[in-house]
């Protein structure tokens, strides 16, 4: 079959303004369309640049807009579209070329969260244990990929006047350390999620979790964040 693929294009350095290119490629029904995008850039125009690494939903670097929706191309086939498939960047991120953005912001925010475990535990002889209920709590938000569909797809992280919210993908790294059995920076953490720009800057919007590819259920993860801190503030009163 023919796939028919109408792509953003914009280099900075040459180009006025952006614009849209459309490229066919012979495909098969069970190709990806990451395979199209490197058929493309291998056969047809090899300045066309995007990111990709794994090719298997592991890396998250191919996060980008496919028919306005943002997803991985690595995991979606071409019998699956049946018309032109517009391929543009993600939102929210200045684009540093075609469907390149930059995502130096995105991970400011989930650095700003400190995603690491913090404990004043001295270094065990072995791992650090947990136990199978405790390990279960976490399981759905240690899938997360980074690929920052979610943070791209929400909302508030789209509209200006809220543009500082950390987003979801930070709030997920967040949730996976606030609840961390190991973990012993409660009240830490609170203090850095507790504001406007924080989890409370989520308006329970669900897109964040429609676009997941690991189908994390991420609006019900920031919606327990925010149980906690309310819990553990009146907790104190
Ligand atoms: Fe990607 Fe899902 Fe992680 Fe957001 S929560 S960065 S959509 S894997
Ligand atoms: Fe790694 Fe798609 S290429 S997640």
């Amino acid at each position: 079959m023919i796939a028919k693929l109408k792509i953003f294009r914009y280099d900075p350095q040459k180009d006025e303004k952006p614009y849209y290119q459309t490229f066919e490629v012979d495909a098969d029904p069970m190709d990806r369309l990451l395979d199209c995008l490197n058929r493309i850039r291998w056969e047809q125009d090899s300045t066309l640049s995007y990111r990709w690494s794994c090719g298997h939903g592991i890396c998250g670097s191919d996060g980008m807009r496919i028919n306005g929706i943002a997803g991985l191309p690595c995991q979606k086939l071409v019998r699956d579209f049946k018309e032109e498939i517009l391929i543009e960047p993600l939102q929210v991120f200045g684009v540093v070329k075609d469907l390149i953005v930059d995502l130096n912001p995105f991970f400011e925010r989930y650095h700003s969260i400190r995603p690491y475990l913090i404990t004043k535990m001295s270094l065990p002889e072995e791992e650090r244990k947990q136990s199978p209920e405790e390990q279960h709590l976490l399981e759905e938000a240690i899938r997360c990929i980074l690929c920052a569909c979610c943070t791209a797809s929400c909302p508030i992280n789209q509209a200006k006047e809220t543009k500082n919210y950390i987003g979801p993908a930070a709030l997920v790294r967040a949730f996976r350390y606030l609840f961390d059995s190991r973990d012993q920076a409660l009240e830490e953490r609170i203090a850095l999620l507790d504001h406007k720009d924080g989890a409370w800057g989520c308006q329970t919007l669900w897109q964040c979790t429609e676009v997941c590819p690991k189908e994390i259920p991420v609006t019900k993860e920031i919606g327990q964040i925010k149980k906690c801190i309310y819990d553990v503030k009146h907790s104190k009163k």
